[in-house]
């Protein structure tokens, strides 16, 4: 299954960008195979449009701001924020204009110092981080970065407590420790939660990271998919209470490419040149994962047969059931199409 077969996944906001790099100069967005303009309006809000010009479709993300109307590079047309054609320059003054010379307007939000798009009737609201307002955590912005990955796979490798100890056995992983314990997980609706405790390795990066002195510690997972390309993992240390809350966002630039972005929430109060080290060994940490993620196929199977699970995949058989009813759900079901099939029987320790 590709992204593209799940037309529900429309219905969600994706983060596009930071608010930082939306000016009144038009930018294009690609999101869900589908190019976008976005821009900043003489008020300060952010617009969005469909990026195509309804005169001879030109790309209006290669146009410009005037007096906060966008401004088509071919023959100069304006749009308003509402996307109403209000200037055909080349017509005498005092002609019509045609009523129908609209762009397609999309919803844009900026929240977070992120810029979020929906492109279909949205079904939720823009996702609310509880640790928002709360002063006992500092937010980080991390990074975007556009990977050669699909993004159910990004989401499927953050839910996927299991590879720690293999994929990150150069920074924080301790493949000497790979189990998992105290492993439970929760279906709820499109929502799935689960908490794991594991080891990962102390060195001098991971220590100056998180204050802890020693070789090892234990680790407590709680993660939950906020939406089905959106991830929250809280991470607690056993040995000093860090609570580092991690944020990972997969947007669907098309199948087989996603805008990745990663921010995290602190409740140690780390000063900037504490946030810089965050930020370089959570960036090589996600290096890790791109590295390997890039390499998987884009389409996602369901059957046992053709992705085999085993218990400590319980997270991500549960991830792939709420992609499963996310896609039955348009009534877009082949009749050989495994996604809408349930799965083999779970493994008795899940609960759905
Ligand atoms: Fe946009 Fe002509 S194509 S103004
Ligand atoms: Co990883």
């Amino acid at each position: 299954m590709l992204v593209s077969e799940i037309p529900a996944l429309r219905e969600y906001w994706y983060n596009i960008a930071y608010s930082s790099d939306v000016t009144n100069k038009p930018v294009g967005v690609r999101l869900l195979g589908d190019d976008y303009v976005v821009w900043r309006t003489a008020d300060g809000t952010v617009s969005g449009a469909v990026d195509e010009c309804p005169h001879r479709s030109a790309r209006l993300s290669q146009g410009w701001v005037t007096n906060g109307r966008l401004t088509c590079p071919y023959h100069g047309w304006q749009f308003d924020a509402s996307g109403k054609c209000v200037e055909i320059p080349s017509n005498d003054p005092g002609l019509p204009i045609p009523p129908l010379a609209r762009t397609h307007p999309v919803l844009v939000e900026e929240r977070y110092g992120l810029v979020w798009m929906c492109v279909g009737m949205p079904r939720t609201s823009i996702p609310v981080l509880p640790e928002a307002g709360d002063d006992s955590y500092t937010f980080i912005h991390e990074l975007m970065q556009v990977w050669d990955a699909s993004a159910p796979r990004i989401i499927d490798n953050a839910l996927d407590v299991s590879h720690v100890s293999w994929v990150h056995k150069d920074s924080v992983g301790s493949s000497a420790n790979p189990r998992l314990e105290d492993v439970k997980v929760v279906r709820d609706g499109e929502s799935v939660s689960f908490s794991a405790s594991y080891t990962v390795r102390i060195d001098e990066v991971m220590r100056k990271n998180t204050g802890i002195t020693s070789d090892y510690s234990k680790r407590t997972t709680r993660g939950e998919l906020v939406n089905p390309l959106m991830f929250r993992g809280v991470l607690e240390y056993h040995d000093n209470g860090l609570i580092h809350v991690l944020y990972k966002t997969a947007t669907p630039i098309d199948d087989h490419t996603t805008l990745f972005c990663q921010f995290v929430a602190r409740n140690d109060n780390p000063d900037e040149e504490k946030q810089q080290l965050i930020r370089e060994l959570d960036g090589r940490i996600q290096s890790e994962d791109r590295e390997l993620l890039q390499s998987v196929r884009a389409d996602f199977p369901i059957e046992a047969t053709t992705e085999i699970h085993a218990p400590s995949d319980r997270m991500t058989i549960q991830y792939r059931r709420v992609l499963a009813d996310l896609a039955a759900e348009h009534s877009i079901a082949r009749p050989d199409n495994a996604w809408a099939r349930p799965l083999a029987k779970p493994p008795a320790a899940a609960k759905s």
